[in-house]
C-alpha cells in the first residue's frame, strides 16, 4: 500500500502549472462519442478518471491514440455497441455522461449505475427526467440503467435541483434530438461551457451555458474536432489553499483568475494577498489567518468542492470560522481526520464550526474521498512534523503529479511503499 509522507512546516515557494479539469475531462471525452469521427482532445488530465473513461470507450470499440501525455485522438466510428461494461464503469460517478452521450448516437444506452466517492445519497432522477422529456424511457434492472427512445425529440426541461451532472447529461443526450431543447435553471460551472463549447465545435448549436438557461437545437449530424479542456479550476484552488495553510509564496500558471473568484475572494478575507495576471495567480500568505465564513453553492457561490481544503485553512485562522455546506449531504466526513492533527472543529449537520488553533501537528490520517484527501494534503502542508496520508487513491483519481508538484514548490512529500518502509526510513 502507497501512502503519501508528508514532513511539514515548510513554506512553499516557486511556480506550479495546472492540468485540464477533471470533471470537463470526464464529460468531453465520452462526448466524442456523439461524432462518428476522430477527435483530438488536448489538455487533458493525466488522472485515473481519466484513465478509467478512456477504457470504458476502448471496451466500447472505440481506437484511443495517446498523442503526447496530454492529448488523446478518439475514433468512435467503430463504437457498435450502445452498452458500457459494469465493472469499470460502477467505480466511477461521472460515468453517467456515457448515458446521456450515447442516447445522443444510439437512442439507446445501458450503463452501470455510477460509484465514486461517497458522500451521501447521490441520485441522478434529475438526469432520468431530462432524458424522459426528450422521449426515452428508462428501466434499471442488475444495477444498469437502461435508457432508450423511439426517437428523442427536443422540450423544455426544469431541473428542480441545480445539477452539473443533469445539466450536461441532457446537453449529451439533446444534442442530435429533432427540435430544441431548453434547460431551465441549469447549473453554470465554467465546465458547463466548456462543454459546449467542443460540442459547438463538433457542430452542434448550444447557447447560453454559463446562464441558468441553456438552449440545444438538434442538428442531424456531428463531426470531429481539435479542443482544449479548460484549466483545473479546483486544482488551482487547492494550491492556492496549500500555501495559504503553509505560507509563502506561489505564482499559479495556466489558470483563468476569473473561475477562481470565490477561492480568491475569501482567501482575500482571510488575509492572503493575491495578484492576478492574464493566466496565472501569484498567492503570498505572510500574516497570520483571519476567521472566515463560507457557504458553498453551485457555480458562481463558493465550490462545494473547494470546502475540504479550505476548511484545513481555517484550522489554522485566528478565532471562529463557520462553514455552510448547501451542496452534499455528508460532506464532512474529513473532519474526525483534521481532528487526528489538532483541529478542534465541530459539525452539526451542514453546518461545521472551526475554531481556530496556533499550531496542527503531523498524525497519520485517511483519505476519506478525493477532495478530503486534498484538505488532508493542505494540513499535513502546514503541520509540525510527519503527516502519513492512507487511501491515496482517492487523490489520484483527480490531481496529477501532486506529489512532483508541491515538491517543486519545496514541500517535503513523497509517495512511500508501506509496509516494507517505516516512516523513520522514509525520512
Ligand atoms: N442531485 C439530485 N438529483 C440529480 C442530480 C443531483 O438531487 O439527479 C443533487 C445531488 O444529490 C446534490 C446536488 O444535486 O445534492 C448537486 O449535484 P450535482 O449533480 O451538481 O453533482 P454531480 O454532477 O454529481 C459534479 C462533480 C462533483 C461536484 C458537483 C457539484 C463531476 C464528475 N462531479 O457532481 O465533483 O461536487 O458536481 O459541483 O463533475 C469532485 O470533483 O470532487 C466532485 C465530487
Amino acid at each position: 500500500m502507497d501512502k503519501f509522507v508528508i514532513n511539514g512546516g515548510r513554506k512553499l515557494h516557486g511556480d506550479v502549472r495546472i492540468s485540464g479539469a477533471k470533471n470537463a475531462a470526464v464529460a468531453i471525452i465520452p462526448a466524442a462519442i456523439l461524432a462518428e469521427d476522430i477527435c483530438r482532445i488536448e489538455n487533458v488530465p493525466n488522472i485515473n478518471d481519466v484513465t478509467s473513461i478512456a477504457r470504458i470507450l476502448q471496451e466500447m470499440g472505440a481506437v484511443i491514440r495517446m498523442v503526447n501525455k496530454s492529448t488523446l485522438e478518439i475514433d468512435s466510428r467503430h463504437i457498435n455497441s450502445p452498452v458500457a461494461s459494469y465493472d469499470l464503469v460502477r467505480h466511477m460517478r461521472a460515468s453517467y455522461y456515457l448515458l446521456g452521450a450515447l442516447l445522443g448516437r444510439f437512442s439507446h444506452a445501458k450503463v452501470a449505475l455510477p460509484g465514486g466517492c461517497n458522500f451521501g445519497v447521490r441520485p441522478i432522477d434529475q438526469h432520468l427526467k431530462g432524458f424522459m422529456a426528450l422521449g426515452a424511457e428508462y428501466k434499471l434492472e442488475g444495477g444498469m440503467v437502461n435508457v432508450s427512445a423511439d426517437h428523442l425529440t427536443g422540450n423544455n426541461v426544469y431541473l428542480d435541483v441545480v445539477s452539473v451532472g443533469a445539466t450536461m447529461n441532457i446537453m449529451l443526450a439533446a444534442v442530435k434530438a429533432d427540435g430544441m431543447t431548453v434547460i431551465e435553471n441549469a447549473a453554470r460551472e465554467p465546465h458547463i461551457v466548456d462543454l459546449a463549447n467542443f460540442l459547438n465545435s463538433m457542430g452542434a448549436d448550444v447557447r447560453g451555458a454559463g446562464t441558468d438557461i441553456i438552449k440545444i437545437r438538434g442538428v442531424k449530424q456531428m463531426k470531429g474536432a481539435t479542443y482544449s479542456i479548460i484549466p483545473d479550476q479546483i486544482e488551482a484552488g487547492t494550491y492556492m489553499a496549500a500555501v495559504a495553510a503553509a505560507g509563502g509564496d506561489i505564482t499559479v500558471h495556466d489558470v483563468i483568475p476569473k473561475h477562481l473568484e470565490s477561492i480568491t475572494a475569501k482567501l482575500e478575507e482571510m488575509g492572503v494577498e493575491i495578484t492576478e495576471y492574464d493566466e496565472a495567480i501569484r498567492v503570498v500568505r505572510e500574516k497570520p489567518l483571519a476567521k472566515c465564513n463560507i457557504k458553498t453553492m453551485p457555480h458562481p457561490g463558493f465550490p462545494t468542492d473547494m470546502q475540504p481544503q479550505i476548511a484545513a485553512v481555517l484550522c489554522l485562522a485566528d478565532g471562529t470560522s463557520i462553514i455552510n455546506e448547501n451542496v452534499w449531504d455528508n460532506r464532512f466526513r474529513y473532519v474526525e481526520e483534521l481532528r487526528r492533527l489538532g483541529a478542534q472543529i465541530s459539525v452539526d449537520g451542514k453546518i461545521a464550526v472551526i475554531e481556530g488553533v496556533k499550531e496542527l501537528v503531523g498524525a497519520p490520517v485517511k483519505a476519506m474521498d478525493l477532495r478530503a484527501g486534498a484538505a488532508m494534503v493542505v494540513a499535513g502542508l502546514a503541520a509540525r512534523g510527519v503527516t502519513e496520508i492512507e487511501n491515496i487513491e482517492y487523490i489520484e483519481r483527480g490531481y496529477e503529479n501532486i506529489v512532483e508538484k508541491l515538491q517543486g514548490l519545496g514541500a517535503d512529500i513523497r509517495r512511500v511503499y508501506f509496509p516494507e518502509a517505516s516512516v523513520a526510513q522514509a525520512l
